[in-house]
């Protein structure tokens, strides 16, 4: 193989109860990477498009590129690569970008030395693409980024992720305002020691997520979709917080809370109509509030990254 092209999927961390341990990826937004073998022995950036030159150009600071050099050293090979990154998704999002920039790295140059690595051997270089990108190597939008579908991280030290079920009629709605949060920013504000009182309730609800999973209900799933210690603290970043999940749970969404770090939220709701109409409803909120954003309505996407060519 000479050369490949890979989309891999944007992803909404903590999915409100989980911060850090739970992820599950959408099917759009995505970025694409084409890789092309050289002969020169070295990588070589070609372009990075829909960044507005934001990104760094620096391979070892780029979150692909540095993923894609890490590979290469780990297998001890030379081999001279041409990279050109596409991004489809909006930076500072709370979508999971510089996770899916990451993951398409590592699918791709894996893929283009004829699948050397497991796909989940590859998640350790994808959460060090995260490290280059906002400082930790959190694992909740690589891995589902990687894997696809509902994603639980029980352990960082060692690494445990464990692939969850998902519900069959299950999808998500997610919009982005179009403001820009930096997910280290938003990970800087929060409280260092939480209490004993809000670990409980966090925990219940992270088990009772993971039950509602594994025992298809709908009603459990919404129960459990509220955060006593991340969203209180970061809700003060975003506007129109309180009214954009009353909109969406009025239209009927399961629950609702900030897609990562913000300032996209998501709503997970029974059936693709709810899906819309909860959308429809968050969008509304900030549009009363002068603030432009986009929609985005997509079941759990269970495949993670896709050749493209
Ligand atoms: N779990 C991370 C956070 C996801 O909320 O900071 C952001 O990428």
């Amino acid at each position: 193989m000479e050369s490949i092209k890979v989309f891999a999927p944007a992803s909404v961390a903590n999915v409100a109860c989980g911060f850090d341990v739970l992820g599950f990826a959408v099917s759009a937004p995505g970025d694409e990477i084409i890789l092309r073998k050289n002969s020169t022995g070295k990588l070589q950036i070609l372009s990075i498009e829909g960044d507005d030159g934001k990104l760094p150009r620096d391979i070892e600071k780029n979150s692909a590129t540095a993923v894609i050099k890490n590979i290469l050293v780990h297998l001890g090979n030379s081999q001279g690569i041409d990279i050109s990154l596409f991004k489809k998704m909006p930076l500072g999002s709370g979508l999971g970008s510089s996770a899916a920039s990451s993951v398409a790295g590592a699918f791709a140059v894996n893929e283009l030395l004829g699948r050397p690595l497991s796909v989940r051997e590859l998640l350790p270089f994808a959460m060090e693409g995260e490290r280059i990108a906002c400082g930790t190597a959190h694992a909740d939008n690589v891995a589902p980024s990687l894997l696809g579908g509902f994603i639980l991280i029980r352990s960082y030290e060692p690494l445990d992720v464990i692939k969850l079920p998902s519900l069959k009629n299950l999808f998500a709605a997610v919009i982005h305002p179009q403001i820009e949060i930096k997910t280290k920013d938003a990970r800087g504000i929060l409280k260092k020691e939480i209490t004993l009182r809000d670990a409980v309730r966090q925990w219940g609800n992270v088990g009772g997520f993971v039950a509602a999973l594994y025992s298809a209900d709908y009603g459990l799933l919404g129960r459990s979709m509220i955060d006593h210690i991340v969203e209180p603290t970061r809700s003060i970043l975003l506007p129109g917080y309180d009214q954009v999940k009353e909109s969406a749970m009025a239209a009927g969404a399961l629950g609702c809370g900030i897609s990562g770090s913000g300032p996209s939220l998501f709503a997970l709701c029974r059936g693709q109509d709810i899906a819309r109409k909860a959308g429809i409803g968050m969008a509304k909120v900030f549009e009363d509030l002068k603030i432009e954003s986009e929609i985005y309505v997509s079941e759990i996407n269970q495949k993670g990254p896709q050749i493209l060519n």
